[in-house]
């Protein structure tokens, strides 16, 4: 089953942050779409694609800047439903005959709310009380519609709010009903491919089928190497793409010395043994310990963890030969945090570490298959293809692993300790079944030694900190809210079990002001 077979979709993309958003809406609606770049979309490209309906985006440009953006007119002639967002439905008015001005105090920033003026299909659903909340994005506002128009629906600063042809099906809204601020927003692409006449056929099997399709076309007959890390973004992306080119993938499994207990031999057993993939195992454990040996400060950690990472991976892949192509797990929202919304230089919180300027440096070009993805659509394209659920579902793992859950110096004892304390403490969220509901749990070994009595003995051995949090995409954090049994069962187990820890304590900081990882 390729693309081909289903209805297509098109989304002309004017250069909107949210873009991807709306791709996303309407996977979630088993739509099968593709954006494409207004500059690309031609006469000669619409009659190729022939789409069964189309999406104009937003857009930061001016329709009455010399030069703005524009959909070829031919679109407006396809005779198939055109819904215009934003930008995008700026410059239908300006192309079917309406005027945009410029603000003047009719600028719409955040949040804003619609009143319906009256009924229209696209807007089923809506308006079930008086007004619904959108979220606006604009400076220009159109101050007349195009002829064949009325509107549906208005708001403070945006008397065209909702605007439709019926007669045509052609829609055009201000707003972004893409963005969750729209909390509303999804019944609207819901009733606009409905009344388009998508069946609702297009599954993550056949987005499988796509991706693995344009990896081949993409990749040919060369060499691709990935750095695995055993995280479910670059197990997903390696998978994929070893379906698509088989041994023309090559991972190269960094093992830093810093992962969980029996973490190395687990990833690479899973990928080289079930999953036939050629994964090279890089042993430099020694190499990292021996450069971070009495560093004890976050940032210079994380920088040399950082270069050493770049450093390896540049040479296992150098023996690579006629590796042309470097397979990275950058997934959605990766692509739209690297962008600014202000354009302006954001404070560097943590420099996170990743493969970034290796492929200008090595001459390679990236094939990033994940990169109109979400989270939970990657898990759900893992499982399509095989990867066990236990696996997927792993909570995320930072890439300088235990560095930065051991403040201040890193030993070879308190990695061991730290390991120990970790297995316990997922086992017990584990056996409690609470494992799925967190985002992401792990202990903290804590730089301090601390008194206590076991037996008739006295000890002096480590603390550590439990962390437990929920979260959507780890920008913001709860934490976890454990019962007492819970966290006095789990605090007997890891001073019984791991010898050199006495004492255990529960992070109870949200995230803001704590980050989720201690460094
Ligand atoms: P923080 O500690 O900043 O973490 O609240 C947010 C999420 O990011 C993960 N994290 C990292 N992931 N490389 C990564 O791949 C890194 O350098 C890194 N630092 C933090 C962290 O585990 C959490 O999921």
């Amino acid at each position: 089953m390729d693309s081909t077979h289903h209805d297509r979709l098109l989304i002309i993309d004017f250069g909107s942050q949210v873009t991807q958003l709306i791709a996303r809406r309407l996977r979630e609606l088993n739509v099968y779409c593709e954006i494409h770049p207004f500059q690309n979309v031609t006469d000669a490209f619409l009659t190729e694609f022939a789409p069964k309906a189309v999406i104009f985006s937003g857009g930061p440009a001016s329709v009455m800047d010399e030069g703005s953006p524009r959909p070829p007119e031919s679109v407006f002639g396809l005779g198939v439903p055109i819904l215009g967002i934003c930008y995008g439905q700026q410059v239908m008015m300006q192309c079917l005959g309406g005027k945009v001005e410029r603000g003047h105090g009719t600028a719409e920033f955040g949040r804003a709310y619609v009143t319906p003026e009256s009924k229209l299909s696209l807007l089923e659903g809506w308006f079930l009380t008086d007004k619904e909340q959108v979220w606006m994005s604009h400076g220009d506002h159109v101050s007349e519609i195009a002829p064949g128009f009325e509107v549906y629906g208005t708001s403070p600063n945006a008397p065209f709010a909702i605007t439709a042809d019926v007669a045509r099906n052609f829609y055009a809204v201000q707003f972004h009903p893409e963005v969750h601020h729209t909390p509303n927003g999804a019944k609207l692409y819901e009733n606009f491919v409905r009344l388009a006449g998508f069946s609702g056929d297009w599954t993550m099997g056949a987005y499988r089928e796509q991706a693995i399709a344009t990896i081949k076309e993409r990749v040919g007959d060369k060499q691709v190497i990935c750095a695995l890390s055993g995280g479910v973004d670059s197990s997903v992306a390696a998978a994929l793409i070893h379906e698509a080119v088989g041994d023309q993938l090559t991972c190269v499994f960094v093992d830093h010395g810093l992962l969980r207990l029996n973490e190395a031999e687990e990833v690479v057993t899973m990928f080289r043994d079930h999953m036939n993939l050629k994964v090279i195992h890089a042993q430099e454990q020694e190499l990292f310990l021996g450069e971070l040996d009495g560093v004890s400060d976050p940032e210079t950690k994380r920088k040399i963890i950082g270069k050493l990472f770049i450093d390896v991976f540049q040479k296992y892949a150098d023996q690579i030969e006629g590796a042309a192509f470097l397979a990275q797990g950058t997934l959605y929202p990766d692509v739209i945090e690297s962008v600014s919304f202000s354009g302006g230089p954001s404070v560097t919180i943590k420099s996170h570490h990743n493969v970034g300027g290796l492929p200008e440096k090595m001459g390679l070009r990236l094939v990033e298959p994940l990169r109109e993805l979400f989270k939970d659509e990657v898990r759900a394209l893992g499982r399509e293809l095989g990867l066990p659920a236990s696996f997927i579902g792993r909570h995320p793992f930072p890439g300088p692993g235990l560095a930065i859950r051991c403040p201040g110096e890193i030993t070879r004892d308190k990695l061991e300790i730290l390991r120990k304390a970790d297995a316990v403490y997922i086992d017990q969220i584990r056996k409690h079944g609470l494992y799925d509901e967190i985002w992401q749990a792990f202990v903290a070994i804590l730089p301090v030694r601390t008194v206590g009595v076991m037996g008739d003995g006295r000890t002096y051995d480590f603390a550590c900190a439990l962390r437990a949090v929920t979260s959507v995409d780890g920008m913001t954090a709860d934490y976890y809210p454990f019962s007492h049994e819970f966290l006095g069962e789990t605090a007997t187990r890891i001073i019984n079990e791991v010898q050199g820890i006495n004492r255990v304590t529960y992070d109870i900081t949200s995230k803001p002001p704590g980050t989720i990882e201690w460094e």
